[in-house]
C-alpha cells in the first residue's frame, strides 16, 4: 500500500491521489517504447497514483489506445481510478488540429474515446481548451444528458484562465483543470474560487516543464530530451531565460527542484491533484515521496519574493 496522500475532489464524493500522471506528451508517442511507457504507468499505480490524464487528440489517438491497453495488461481496476480524457480537439480534413465543441460532435467524440480506451464508462470527460463562448446552454444540456446515460461520470474543463474563470460554479462541470506552477502562479486565485464553488481542481503542467532548471544533460542525450528541448524553445529562448530567476528559490537540502516545484503547487489547499508528465519511473518515485512532505516555509517565502521581483 502506498503512502501517497489523497484529497477530496471537490464535492464529487471521490478522493484522488495528490499526484496524477499525464498520459500525454512524449509518453504517448509510438516512438516512446511501449515497455518504458508501461514501466512509467506501473510505477505510478504502484506509488498509489489514481489520476490518469489523457486526451483524444494526443499523439493522433495513440495516447488513449496505449493507456487503455496498458491498464488492461497491468490488471488495473478502472473504477478505482480517475481516468480523464478530453474532447474538443479534432483533426480537420487537412489533418490540422482544430477546436470543435458542437454538442453532437462532443457526444460522438466521447463515444470514440470510450472505444479507444476500452471502457464502458468514462470516469471524467474534460472539454479541451474551449473559449468561454463555447460553453453554450446546448452543450451543457447535452453533457447532462450524456451523464444520464451512465457513459460519463464527471465533467471538467482544461484550459487557460478566461474559460476556467467562466466555468467556476457552472454546471455540469465537477472538475476544473487550470495551469498552475511556480512559473504560472496567477491561477492560484482561480483554484481557491473553484474550491469554494465545490469543484475539484486538477493541475496541468505543475512542474512548468522544468523550465526553471532545464536538465540540459538529459535533454541533449535522450530522444525524449531532444523533444522536450524543442518544446521548450518553441517560443524562443526568452521564456527559459526568464524562468532561471526562480531557480535559486527552488533549493532546499534533501529536495530536488522538481520536488519543490510540485510541493509548491500542492501547498495550495484547493488543488486536489497535480498531473505531471514523465518518461521516467524513477521520477514518479521521487515525486511521490515529495508529495507527502510539506513545502519548506523558507522556500515558500523565497518563491513569493521571486514572483514579486518579476
Ligand atoms: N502542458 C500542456 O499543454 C497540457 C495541457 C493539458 C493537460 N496537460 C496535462 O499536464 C501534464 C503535465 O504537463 P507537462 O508534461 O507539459 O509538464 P510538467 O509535468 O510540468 O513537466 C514535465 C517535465 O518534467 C520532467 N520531470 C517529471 N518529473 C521529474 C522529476 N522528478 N525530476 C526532474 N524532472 C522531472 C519531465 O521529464 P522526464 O520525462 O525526464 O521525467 C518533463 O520534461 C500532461 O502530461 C497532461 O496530462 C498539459
Amino acid at each position: 500500500m502506498s503512502g501517497l496522500p489523497r484529497r477530496p475532489l471537490g464535492r464529487t464524493g471521490r478522493s484522488v491521489s495528490v499526484l496524477g500522471l499525464g498520459c500525454a506528451s512524449y509518453w504517448a508517442k509510438p516512438r516512446f517504447a511501449e515497455a518504458r511507457a508501461r514501466a512509467v504507468l506501473a510505477a505510478a499505480l504502484e506509488a498509489g497514483v489514481t489520476v490518469l490524464d489523457t486526451g483524444a487528440s494526443y499523439a493522433h489517438g495513440h495516447a488513449e489506445r496505449r493507456l487503455g491497453r496498458l491498464l488492461r495488461e497491468l490488471g488495473a481496476d478502472p473504477e478505482a481510478l480517475l481516468i480523464g480524457t478530453k474532447a474538443g480537439t479534432v483533426r480537420d480534413r487537412h489533418g490540422r488540429l482544430v477546436k470543435e465543441f458542437r454538442a453532437e460532435s462532443v457526444i460522438a467524440q466521447a463515444e470514440a474515446s470510450l472505444r479507444a480506451l476500452g471502457l464502458e464508462r468514462l470516469p471524467l470527460l474534460q472539454l479541451h481548451g474551449p473559449a468561454p463562448d463555447d460553453l453554450t446552454d446546448d452543450l451543457r444540456r447535452a453533457l447532462e444528458d450524456l451523464r444520464a446515460t451512465g457513459k460519463v461520470a464527471l465533467f471538467g474543463i482544461n484550459g487557460f484562465a478566461p474559460v476556467i474563470r467562466q466555468a467556476i460554479g457552472m454546471a455540469p462541470f465537477d472538475v476544473l483543470m487550470p495551469f498552475l506552477s511556480v512559473m504560472e502562479p496567477r491561477s492560484a486565485a482561480l483554484v481557491a474560487d473553484a474550491q469554494a464553488a465545490g469543484q475539484g481542481v486538477l493541475v496541468a503542467g505543475p512542474l512548468a516543464r522544468m523550465a526553471f532548471a532545464p536538465p540540459l544533460a538529459r535533454w541533449l542525450t535522450r530522444p525524449s530530451g531532444l523533444w522536450y528541448l524543442a518544446r521548450a524553445l518553441r517560443h524562443g529562448p526568452a521564456p527559459l531565460l526568464r524562468a532561471r530567476a526562480l531557480r535559486p528559490a527552488l533549493t532546499a537540502p534533501g529536495w530536488t527542484p522538481a520536488q519543490l516545484a510540485l510541493a509548491w503547487v500542492l501547498d495550495h489547499p484547493g488543488v486536489a491533484s497535480a498531473v505531471v508528465g514523465t518518461t521516467d519511473p524513477a521520477h514518479i518515485a521521487a515525486l511521490a515521496e515529495a508529495a507527502a512532505r510539506p513545502l519548506p516555509d523558507d522556500v515558500r517565502a523565497a518563491v513569493t519574493r521571486a514572483h514579486a521581483a518579476t
